[in-house]
């Protein structure tokens, strides 16, 4: 009889997933194949928290919160037209959730500054951003923050792309060290690395809003046309019949995102120069745009949806589970 209750439970129990990304607005191709078709499909088999890390935008964009509302609703709504559902996922903004304010202050007094310092995350914004000596506490504190937004949902898994590697395993430090010091509260969450072939901007570079370089999501044909035109090819093929080398070129890696049976035929032409980049162009354009049709209609429904309320919801419903954890966190520490 027993044995019959354990397995009925199992199966109702699903394993809870968190993760998110920084409110930057309007997402592009290289997170929607790289991160949400994976979202999408954890629906299926857990129960999913989905944020909108608003407080961590601020990390690097403390002095640029104009807009800040409107870029989170332009993120939600591009998520729920690439197919996360508000039905089947919470989908929440992090500032509304005060929950997770509360339990990076409390991390905070027990994690090591030698273990931020050594983030290979933070060692690279500084590079790129030029921050040599201006790091801020908040910025220095990212993982923490990020600890606390996993943690304070008990999240056994969390789906995310190499660059976030670092940070679970910061999480995972943070909950053992708790757990030490307080007693056990939190599980150990591991990450689900999302494997996909980081797809290159049209420069070359990682993908990426900030370098200018990205094909959006809900993009117009008259856009993937102006991008997918400027995009880097092979420098070396000029005329049509010279020998091409596709592995380097941008527009070959969309041509194997999108149509991976059509891409062999495509390589062999590049290579035998039975193919002009200017053709290859405008077959990659054409695909482009027909993948993206259904997620830009999609957008443009969710324009008279109301967003907000969605998002409403979504952070009284997390804000329920955050605090749950919340209270046990505060009765181990002995605090009111
Ligand atoms: N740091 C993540 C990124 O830059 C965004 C993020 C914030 C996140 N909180 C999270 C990811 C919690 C996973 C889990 O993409
Ligand atoms: Fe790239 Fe296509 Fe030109 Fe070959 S033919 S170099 S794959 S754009």
């Amino acid at each position: 009889m027993e044995k019959h209750v354990t397995k009925v439970k199992k199966r109702v129990v699903r394993q809870r997933v968190l993760s998110g990304d920084r409110a930057t607005g309007k997402i592009h191709i290289g997170i929607l194949f790289g991160a949400l078709t994976n979202w999408v499909k954890l629906q299926e088999t857990h129960e999913c928290f989905y944020e909108i890390a608003d407080l961590h935008a601020l990390t690097t964009s403390y002095n640029h919160t104009e807009g800040m509302k409107e870029r989170v609703r332009e993120m939600a709504a591009n998520w729920i037209a690439c197919g996360i559902s508000p039905e089947k996922s919470t989908i929440f903004v992090q500032s509304r959730v005060l929950e997770h304010t509360e339990l990076h202050l409390l991390f905070s007094m027990i994690t090591p500054v030698s273990w931020l310092e050594r983030n290979p995350t933070l060692k690279e914004q500084v590079k790129d951003l030029k921050l040599q000596g201006k790091i801020n506490y908040g910025l220095l504190g990212y993982p923490v923050l990020q600890a606390a937004d996993i943690l304070a949902y008990k999240a056994d898994a969390v789906p995310v792309g190499e660059d976030q590697l670092a940070h679970v395993e910061l999480t995972r430090q943070i909950a053992r060290r708790f757990n030490s010091i307080y007693g056990h509260v939190f599980p150990e969450p591991i990450s689900l690395l999302t494997k996909f072939p980081k797809i290159p901007g049209i420069d070359g570079r990682k993908m990426s809003k900030s370098l200018n370089n990205a094909i959006l999501v809900d993009e117009k044909l008259e856009g993937i046309r102006e991008k997918v035109m400027r995009a880097f090819t092979d420098p070396t093929k000029i005329h049509k019949e010279d020998v091409g080398h596709p592995n380097g070129c941008v527009v070959f890696a969309y041509h194997k995102l999108i149509n991976s049976q059509k891409s062999e035929e495509i390589r062999k032409d590049c290579i035998k120069g039975k193919i002009g980049c200017v053709s290859c162009k405008e077959e990659a354009i054409k695909l482009i745009n027909k993948t993206l049709a259904p997620y830009r209609e999609q957008c443009v429904k969710l324009k008279d949806k109301n967003i907000d309320e969605i998002l409403k919801e979504g952070s009284i419903r997390a804000k329920k589970e955050a605090g749950k954890t919340l209270k046990e966190v505060k009765e181990v520490m002995n605090l009111w």
